[in-house]
């Protein structure tokens, strides 16, 4: 974890990162069948090409995510209450964030955590040209590891976790449940955490949000190959990988690979690596759920719901939840 300085905001990458990654990178890519953990997609580049994801008509996650953080603005800043310390989790463009900053008063302070470096300075730093009195504590850190918060978040009344995106959704659900019971931990007693959660609907619909006909989305999954080119001296040729995804209606996923064109050798961090003629690296799991699903989900990790709220559609949601160690918080009738 790497808390990032307010007037000295370039900061290097955590010092362990780089053999992390080559670690994950070998063990996914020799494992059966292969895979890489989806928390690699964002570098620089990977992050720049998520946004333009989130701007495709066939996108519809952060457009109906947005919609209902418009139309709900009163109701869901009445959860930040004044003097709270307002933590992001996976913030990447912070977009999302602003509607609550505009209306939120007097926050003691806005903790955006990211693993992509790049992106959170490039965000704190216009963050705090847009509001000047905010104290914005951006963290370069790996969620699903311990971290600390800023020692102004610890000591706020209270900490309102928010996690938007439904990033939650690219999780198995065990680890969703895990990632839920650290953030309990993080956040503390009496903390509040409102959470983007991407509704299962008409796989046609789905199918199109990550088959884009632009091709994007393919590049977003390509890039990984890049990433590990770049960083872990692979000499992946991404003319021969072509970007898979498909709705499994078993498990309510959507499930994004990477597929070989051809039987291959590829050299990554100095091992090699055997693909056959049409075998996959599976990059990412995209859960939907119900919303019963997800608050029930959501109760096994010690959080109690409050609220939920959906688009006129209802692609999306976003769910809000307390969390009280003794004694849980009785829910609204
Ligand atoms: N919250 C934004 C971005 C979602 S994309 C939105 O709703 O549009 C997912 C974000 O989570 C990216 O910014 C990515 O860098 C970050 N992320 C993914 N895995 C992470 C991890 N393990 N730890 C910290 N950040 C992570
Ligand atoms: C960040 N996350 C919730 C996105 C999703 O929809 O699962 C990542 C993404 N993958 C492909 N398109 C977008």
């Amino acid at each position: 974890m790497v808390a990032l300085a307010r007037k000295a905001p370039r900061i290097p990458a955590p010092a362990a990162a780089p053999a992390k990654f080559s670690d994950d990178a070998v063990a996914g890519l020799t494992a059966m069948p292969k895979r890489v953990p989806a928390k690699y997609f964002y570098d620089a580049a990977g992050s720049t090409l998520f946004e333009r994801i989130t701007e495709l008509p066939e996108y519809y996650p952060t457009r109906c995510e947005m919609r209902i953080l418009r139309d709900n603005e009163d109701a869901i800043v009445k959860l930040v209450p004044a003097g709270s310390a307002l933590v992001e989790f996976g913030s990447g463009s912070s977009k999302k964030v602003r509607i609550l900053l505009h209306a939120a008063p007097n926050l003691a302070c806005y903790v955006p955590v990211d693993i992509c470096a790049e992106m959170l300075e490039q965000e704190a730093a216009e963050l705090r040209r847009d509001f000047q009195r905010l104290s914005l504590l951006p963290v370069v850190a790996d969620f699903c590891k311990p971290f600390d918060l800023p020692p102004a978040a610890r000591l706020a009344r209270v900490r309102v976790g928010l996690f938007p995106g439904s990033t939650i959704g690219n999780f198995e659900p065990y680890e969703a449940a895990t990632f839920l019971r650290h953030a309990a931990r993080i956040l503390g007693d009496g903390a509040i955490l409102i959470v983007g959660v991407d509704l299962i609907k008409p796989p046609e619909i789905l199918h199109a949000a990550y088959n884009d006909a632009e091709g994007v989305t393919a590049a977003f999954n390509l890039n990984l190959l890049a990433r590990i080119n770049r960083e872990l001296g692979g000499n992946f040729n991404l003319a021969t990988f072509e970007h898979h995804a498909f709705f499994n209606r078993e498990r309510n996923r959507i499930e994004m690979h990477l597929a070989s064109l051809k039987r291959q050798q590829v050299r990554v961090a100095g091992e090699t690596i055997e693909f056959r003629a049409g075998e996959t690296i599976h990059t990412e799991n995209s859960y939907k759920y119900s919303i019963g699903s997800f608050t029930a989900l959501a109760r096994a990790s010690g959080w109690s719901p409050l609220a939920a709220w959906t688009d006129p559609q209802n692609y999306f949601s976003i769910q809000a939840f307390t969390f009280a160690n003794e004694k849980p918080a009785t829910p609204p009738d």
